[in-house]
Parts: C-alpha cells; sequence; structure tokens
C-alpha cells in the first residue's frame, strides 16, 4: 500500500554543547552529518518498517554556521521510494532562543536501502505525494538517483534517459 512523505515525516531536535564545537564555536561539521544520517534512518525506516542501511550521502554545503548553545532542528522526508531504496530530504535550522533568530543551515539528500533479516534488500512501498512541493520533489528525485548511480558507477551515463532528456536535444 502506498504511503505519503507525511506519514514518516521525523523532526528531531539537538543541542549544540560544547564537545560538538570547532575551535570557533560553531557546530562541527561531522557531528551534524552523523545526526542527519539518524533523522534519515528514523524517517526511511519508518516508511519501509524494516532494518535500513545508508546507501549513499549527496553533496552538502554548510550554508550558516550552527552556534553553541543554539538548537539543530533536523526536518526529513521521503520524497521518493524506488523499488528497495528511497531517497530522503533534509532541511536543517539552527535556532538561536536568546536572540529568538531562526536560520537555514543546510540541506540534503540521503539514500537509504531496505533489508531483510538475510541482509538482502527488500521492497519498499510506494510513496504517494500530496502537496505541490511533494510533487517537485518526486519528479525530479529521478534525476538525483540517476546522477549519483553513475557518480556511484553504479550506473553507465548512456543508461540515465532522464539526465540525457535535459541535455540532449530529441531529434524531430
Ligand atoms: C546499499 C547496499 C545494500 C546495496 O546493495 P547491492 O548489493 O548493491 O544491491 P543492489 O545492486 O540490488 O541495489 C539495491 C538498491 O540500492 C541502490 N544503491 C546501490 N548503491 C547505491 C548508491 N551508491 N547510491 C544510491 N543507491 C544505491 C540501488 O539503486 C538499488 O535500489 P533500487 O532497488 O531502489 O533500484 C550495499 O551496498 C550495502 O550494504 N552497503 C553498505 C551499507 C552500509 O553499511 N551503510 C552504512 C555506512 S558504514
Amino acid at each position: 500500500m502506498a504511503k505519503t512523505p507525511a506519514d514518516s515525516k521525523i523532526i528531531m531536535t539537538e543541542l549544540v554543547l560544547p564537545n560538538d564545537t570547532n575551535v570557533f564555536g560553531n557546530l562541527m561539521g561531522g557531528r551534524l552529518m552523523y545526526w542527519m544520517d539518524i533523522a534519515a534512518a528514523l524517517c526511511a525506516g519508518k516508511h519501509c518498517n524494516t532494518p535500513v542501511v545508508t546507501a549513499s550521502v549527496d553533496n552538502i554545503s554548510f550554508e550558516n554556521p550552527i552556534k553553541l548553545g543554539n538548537a539543530v532542528h533536523i526536518h526529513a522526508s521521503i520524497t521518493r521510494a524506488f523499488s528497495t531504496s528511497m531517497e530522503v530530504h533534509m532541511n536543517v535550522w539552527g535556532e538561536d532562543f536568546v536572540n529568538q533568530q531562526r536560520y537555514k543551515s543546510n540541506e540534503a539528500y540521503y539514500t537509504f536501502v531496505s533489508l531483510g533479516m538475510d541482509r538482502k534488500p527488500v521492497a519498499v512501498p510506494h510513496l504517494h505525494p500530496e502537496t505541490e512541493e511533494e510533487v517537485r520533489l518526486y519528479d525530479s528525485a529521478l534525476r538525483r538517483r540517476q546522477l549519483r548511480l553513475i557518480l556511484g558507477g553504479k550506473m553507465k551515463p548512456q543508461d540515465a534517459e532522464e539526465l540525457k532528456a535535459l541535455f540532449v536535444e530529441a531529434k524531430s
């Protein structure tokens, strides 16, 4: 049965403590990626109701540092389910409660694979996007999937039909 992104949406909040920061008092990128991996795994696991593993992490740009003492909010949602894999989109926000400011830190896409108890990939439920934004993310997920599979050496560029359609003009 198809599920919606709302069925598995996760909002995870952490507090940036001294041991999480670099010498400038900002959250370390590696600590944030670890928290993002947990939030995305919870989201993917909630969608497919099986154990999941991280298959890949797309590039992450850190737009704004998150300061010591601030909160980190990670919003994770499934954008699309394929056969045994799922793409999870995350938006990360920092929040300064003292100055009452909320700021965007970064966003990223992680891919998870559902595994059975024999540790082999198993089929995941389809995803039915509902809102306009969910439909936009669902439609663009195929291009991102083909790009990451090419970069990961799992797909030949000539087989990436969705990407080719973007760059190669159709012959009339
Ligand atoms: C991810 C993993 C399960 C894929 O196994 P595999 O034997 O390559 O299986 P398949 O080729 O059948 O691929 C299974 C799915 O993974 C996807 N996948 C494989 N490599 C991928 C990659 N680099 N990026 C994104 N998706 C990938 C495939 O597209 C396929 O998805 P689909 O069924 O929806 O089409 C396997 O490589 C693995 O266990 N990796 C280690 C995971 C791990 O330990 N993560 C924590 C990091 S330490």
